[in-house]
């Protein structure tokens, strides 16, 4: 008998949680819950969103269900999702988007699983005002990070039987970040032979989905394009109501649906209780009762197919009703093959390489109004090679009829260059009074650019 952390959460939660419970005890799923306390229940009455005894019990349990939390608008209280998936890390979104009998679409016999990275890329939150006038935001994309969540990817894939994995992305644009997520899918993607593996880029992807769904099976992406296509999987096979997901991680795993807590419909018993039970179904997957997974699954289905439905899809069966009716048609699993106590992917050491740099230059970046900043030709060996604004080149060469903003790159390189040239650079352009507000390296390593490369160079 396996321990699964409970956290009920707001709004709606308790009831889609205690219909959860119904259908699994009805099942006789063999696991035991521990319930924990989360969201603004859990402000109210231990001043914390997340108090450390609930995240002591994930991490002890390994497997995690969680009903929707509110979020208080202002309060200064950080969301429970981002607490949770920041504390545990939970490197992978999980979510199926799967067609429904009971929720018509213009699509049938969709079946995607979207893995998306989940800590990573512009949601590590490391945005900067450089000027009055100009935001910035870093995409961070790291080996280990992309290994991880590409690797489980491959893992969900061989362990659910499907048949391809394809790593979405916009390497032609993003050609170190995107690049290097696609790299490690190739390089991943050769230790699994037993799986079909493709890439598309995330614009066609989007095309692709909307006109022929069905073609996909599994997806990778990195966590923005993640973000947009799980919604974009979710819509096509009905919408957020019954999008179920699940957050994993290198030791536990936390499962909950996509929707929010309804404090519209808390209470009343018009809750569907649908993607919480996906959700359930993923998490029964993810600890290796497959057996136990399928039989709910079915049980949902044939419910379906009996007309059996809640408000929101046009049904009249309460949050209860439904339950039961799902609950009476769960088969009795016979031969489930009692898995290892908590079935993980297993992460081999993260491939790291490394490489001897060579230091060859600086981009700084500075704050001018004007056309063209008065910056040095020169200095010690770093040579000014290229201004550009915007990505557009504005020296050397004609200057092209652009708008102009109050941010421009100055790339220098030369040969044996050091941190003081950089540092004495950035000095003399103080000493002008040319205020710089960024200041990247460029390096090579074996003649290979460690850097994207600008016009003219
Ligand atoms: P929501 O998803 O809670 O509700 C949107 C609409 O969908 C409402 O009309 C609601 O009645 C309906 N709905 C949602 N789930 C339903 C279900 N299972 N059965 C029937 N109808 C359902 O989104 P909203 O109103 O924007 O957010 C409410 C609260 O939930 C906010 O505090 C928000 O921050 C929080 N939230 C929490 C999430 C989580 O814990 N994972 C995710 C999204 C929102």
């Amino acid at each position: 008998m396996r321990t699964v952390t409970l956290i009920k959460g707001d709004g709606i939660g308790p009831e889609i949680s205690e219909a959860v419970k119904l259908i699994f005890s009805r099942a006789g799923v063999p696991i035991q819950w521990e319930e924990a306390d989360a969201g603004l229940g859990a402000i109210e009455r231990t001043g914390t969103g997340v108090p450390q005894q609930t995240l002591d019990s994930i991490k002890k349990n390994g497997v995690a269900l969680k009903g929707p939390t509110t979020t208080p608008v202002g309060g200064g209280h950080k969301s429970v999702n981002v607490t949770i998936r920041k504390t545990l890390e939970l490197y992978a979104n999980v979510r199926l988007a799967r067609s429904l009998p009971a929720v018509p679409t213009r699509y049938d016999g969709v079946n995607i699983l979207v893995v998306r990275e989940n800590i990573e890329d512009t949601y590590a939150g490391i945005e900067h005002m450089q000027t009055p006038n100009m935001a910035q935001a870093l995409k961070i994309i790291s080996r280990q990070g992309s290994m991880a969540v590409i690797r489980y990817a491959f893992e969900e894939a061989r362990k659910l039987g499907r048949k391809r994995v394809t790593c979405v992305h916009k390497a032609n644009i993003h050609k170190l970040t995107d690049g290097l997520f696609l790299e490690v899918f190739r390089q991943v993607a050769a230790e699994y032979t037993d799986i079909e593996a493709n890439d598309i880029i995330v614009d066609n992807c989007c095309m692709q989905l909307v006109s022929r769904p069905e073609q996909f099976d599994v997806l990778v992406l990195p966590n923005l394009y993640g973000d947009i296509v799980s919604d974009l999987c979710a819509g096509i096979v009905g919408g957020l109501g019954v999008a179920p997901g699940g957050n994993i991680g290198k030791d536990c795993a936390v499962f909950e649906a996509v929707h929010g807590s309804a404090p519209d419909i808390a209470g009343q018993g018009l809750a569907n209780p649908t993607a919480l039970l996906i959700s359930s179904v993923q998490m029964l997957q993810y600890m290796g009762l497959v057996g136990y997974a399928e039989a709910i699954m079915d049980a949902l289905l044939q419910t379906f197919a009996a007309g059996v439905k809640t408000r929101d899809l046009g049904g009249s069966a309460s949050t209860l009703e439904f339950a039961e009716a799902v609950a009476n048609n769960v088969r009795h699993v016979t031969d489930e093959v009692q898995p290892e106590p908590v079935a993980r992917v297993v992460h081999p050491a993260p491939t790291v390489i490394e490489e001897e740099w060579t230091l060859v230059g600086a981009d700084v970046f500075v704050e001018w109004n004007g056309s063209l900043p008065t910056v040095p030709q020169e200095f010690g060996p770093l040579v000014l090679k290229n201004i550009s604004s915007r990505g557009t080149t504005v020296w050397p060469g004609e200057q092209p009829d652009i708008m102009l903003v109050d941010h421009y790159r100055c790339r220098y390189i030369g040969t044996n260059v050091s941190n003081a040239h950089i540092t004495g650079l950035l000095n003399e352009l103080d000493s002008m009074g040319v205020r710089w507000c960024h200041v990247e390296q460029l390096n090579t390593a074996n003649g290979m650019v460690r850097y994207s490369a600008s016009a003219g160079e």
